[in-house]
């Protein structure tokens, strides 16, 4: 028979990516969607037909219970949030509801639907728990037992869930696992996260689309690597005989400015600066300024690594967006 997982967040980066590696594993792959028109339906129905759709909502009890008995699934993968930082500090109150309760949401309705022994589960903890503020351990990077310092509320939010999954572990016995999982970017995510605007704009002036780009904060510092890779973790956490809570990360920060460099010179650009104006707006009330994350339990426990490098994972976005935007007229 075949495995049954239900994917939350299935319409995001890493839905897409988790959803191709577990239907090439032979699972069958339930998604959740949200809202009544949802316009990435209509791309996830033509990229993925696989998937089979469940219309819920993270902050609405009944109908992920509903999703539990439609699914019945094996393993549960909850990535649905909202989930930019930025955004986060604009709609806190939407932010605790969804990306903090809606953890303890999912919690439940596995419950109510009669799954706490029988059904694994993963929660999408962040770096951003981290916060960077009390970064003490140059060169070796925050691991699972790092002090927890949330500097927005989405990462408050997220503080609740990563506690809220660990709680129902220790008190149900359910197999709930937390994958603390550092920055992780690809050809699939969203145009608002720093990496992605980069890419576009960069592939947008060298089709003289675009003169420039508009961004923030230059200085801050993290720990990119690629979201292909990093699904791939998060399904060997539920994999293994015990739950846990593990750090993905590539054990290596870059600058934005590093970033800059790399994607401007795939288009033989050589000097960022004439095509990057700062902009306050995109600037946030309080700043990560340093990740780096150390992954060593998970290399050694789930015997993951990440394959893509930081110059590997810049030349795939833009090379990506240079071909979208080849095709597309706007
Ligand atoms: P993403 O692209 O922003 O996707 C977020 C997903 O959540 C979307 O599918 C969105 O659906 C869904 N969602 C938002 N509110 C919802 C609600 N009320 N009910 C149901 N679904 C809702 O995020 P991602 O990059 O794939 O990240 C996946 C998860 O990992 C998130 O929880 C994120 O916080 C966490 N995480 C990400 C990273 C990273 O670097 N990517 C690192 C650490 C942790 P719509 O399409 O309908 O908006
Ligand atoms: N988004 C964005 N847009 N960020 C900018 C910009 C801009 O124009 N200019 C500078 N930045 C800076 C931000 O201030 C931040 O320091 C850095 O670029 C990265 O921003 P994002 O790409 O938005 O990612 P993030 O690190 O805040 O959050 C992402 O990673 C977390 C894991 O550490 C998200 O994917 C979170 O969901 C995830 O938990």
């Amino acid at each position: 028979m075949a495995k049954r997982a239900l994917i939350t967040g299935i319409t995001g980066q890493d839905g897409h990516h988790l959803a191709d590696l577990l239907h090439d594993k032979g699972y069958e792959v339930y998604g959740i969607i949200r809202g009544q028109y949802n316009p990435k339906r209509t791309l996830l129905e033509r990229e993925q037909p696989f998937i089979k759709l469940i219309e819920a909502d993270l902050t609405d009890q009944s109908s992920l219970v509903r999703a539990m008995e439609v699914a019945k699934p094996d393993e549960v993968y909850n990535l649905a949030a909202i989930s930019h930082v930025g955004y986060s500090f604009k709609n806190p109150q939407l932010t605790a509801d969804t990306t903090g309760k809606g953890v303890l949401n999912v919690l439940e309705a596995i419950r109510l639907s009669g799954g706490e022994k029988t059904v694994r589960f993963y929660q999408a903890s962040t770096s951003e728990m981290f916060g960077g503020l009390d970064y003490n351990r140059p060169g070796e990077g925050y691991d699972e037992n790092s002090l927890f310092h949330p500097r927005s509320p989405y990462g408050v939010a997220k503080l609740y869930g990563h506690w809220i999954t660990k709680n129902y572990r220790e008190s149900y016995g359910m197999h709930a696992s937390c994958g603390i999982l550092f920055n992780h970017e690809g050809e699939h995510r969203g145009i608002e996260f720093v990496t992605r605007k980069i890419s576009n704009a960069v592939a947008r002036i060298k089709l003289g689309k675009q003169d420039y780009i508009e961004l923030g904060n230059l200085d801050p510092k993290r720990d990119w690597g690629y979201a292909g890779d990093y699904v791939e973790g998060m399904w060997r956490m539920l994999q293994q005989d015990e739950p846990g809570d593990y750090v993905l990360a590539t054990g290596e920060t870059h600058t934005i400015g590093e970033f800059l460099d790399l994607a401007f010179k795939e288009i033989g650009v050589d000097d960022w600066k004439p095509y990057v104006k700062q902009n306050p707006a995109f600037m946030r009330p309080a700043e990560v300024d340093i990740l780096l994350g150390n992954p060593t339990k998970a290399e050694k426990v789930l015997g993951w690594k990440r394959k893509v490098d930081f110059p590997g994972l810049v030349k795939l976005m833009v090379t990506n967006d240079l071909k979208l935007e080849a095709q597309s007229k706007d």
